[in-house]
């Protein structure tokens, strides 16, 4: 009976202290779980004389009771101050945080990022131009005059009673860039570009492209070769595969003759098939090749459309598509995925 009226007082004083439910339920468990220490007087009382056994069991069945009754009150005195400091504002700043969401860049910002990184270690500033474009920036002055049969190489999106157009390529920049800054000149212009086509796993009706132009008195596609092959070789030396075989696997670009009405002579850019390493496999088309982009030596009239003369400046030019690019990087098979706006997809960079 001592020990019973000890345990009421040390219980008690224990049940006083508690700061959460996690406490309260290990006094819980201390006193009425299976191997409490008021379970084990219970479980002890049949051993008793009949006299004491009716006694003790009837205090112990009451101590248990009271035990229990004050561990429910704690435990909803607890949840009501809880609930109350959400309604009142009052932060209980003992209770664990709830994460905040966050958000990341796009694959394709990521990537963008990446390129204008790179060519900004080479030397290289990145400008931007607008989106709404007239023709005279996206065509004529890239020497591609009306009627020129080149302009259905791009299937161009009109502005409605207007004579402006989105912008094709990022290709009028340079234009832009070069009225208003005299060379020596070196520029990447990242940005969105427009076609009027049919989307496929392959085609997107915007997409994104970086236009590149570095302009000096004797700058040569030698020159155009060694910056080109740096920079796949920089993009892509982070991506898986590269990695996986010991990160320096060498990136082979090789180029092939092209035409561009604003460069002369124009080139396609190949670069070495990252999945097979130019083996040939499904991705390359058995080719061991990519096509990478375009490029070429500007013009003569690109030079004249912006007041400089071409006898006087020499330098190439190259677009690519940003897309590609992070498709290749990511090995992603379906171009319209960076539009979905499907968190699934994104929430993969
Ligand atoms: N603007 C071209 C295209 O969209 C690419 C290019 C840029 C080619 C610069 C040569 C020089 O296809």
């Amino acid at each position: 009976m001592a020990s019973l009226k000890s345990l009421k007082k040390q219980a008690q004083e224990e049940i006083t202290k508690t700061r959460d439910l996690k406490e309260l339920d290990t006094i819980f468990k201390k006193y009425l779980g299976k191997r409490g220490k008021i379970t084990q007087i219970l479980s002890k009382i049949k051993n008793l004389r009949k006299e004491k056994r009716v006694k003790v069991g009837k205090e112990a069945n009451l101590l248990k009771n009271f035990i229990k009754q004050k561990i429910e009150t704690r435990a909803k005195k607890m949840r009501d101050i809880s609930a109350s400091a959400e309604e009142t504002g009052v932060i209980d700043i003992t209770i664990p945080g709830k994460r905040p969401l966050f958000g990341h860049l796009h694959p394709l910002t990521q990537v963008q990022k990446k390129v204008e990184e790179i060519f900004q270690s080479l030397g290289f500033s990145v400008v931007e131009g607008p989106e709404i474009e007239t023709e005279w920036y996206n065509f004529d002055a890239l020497n591609i005059p009306k009627d020129h049969p080149a302009r259905d190489a791009w299937n161009t999106l009109w502005l409605k009673d207007s004579e402006l157009l989105l912008r094709t390529q990022t290709s009028p920049v340079q234009i832009r860039y070069m009225e208003k800054n005299n060379p020596p000149l070196r520029i990447i212009a990242p940005g969105r570009t427009f076609r009027h086509e049919a989307t496929d796993a392959s085609h997107e009706v915007n997409f994104y492209q970086v236009e590149g132009l570095m302009i000096d008195k004797k700058v040569s596609a030698a020159n155009f070769r060694a910056i080109i092959q740096e920079f796949f070789q920089r993009f892509f030396s982070e991506s898986a595969e590269a990695s996986r075989e010991g990160g320096g696997k060498q990136i082979k670009i090789r180029i092939r003759p092209s035409y561009f009405p604003f460069t002369e002579p124009s080139f396609e850019v190949d670069m070495s098939c990252l999945n097979c390493q130019g083996k040939g496999c499904s991705a390359c088309s058995q080719t061991g090749w990519m096509e990478m982009m375009g490029a070429g030596m500007v013009h003569p009239n690109v030079y004249k459309a912006v007041g400089l003369n071409p006898k006087n400046w020499q330098g190439f030019a190259f677009g690519m598509g940003l897309d590609r690019l992070a498709m290749m990087k990511y090995k992603i098979n379906d171009i319209r995925l960076f539009y979905s706006g499907d968190l699934r997809f994104l929430q993969q960079f």
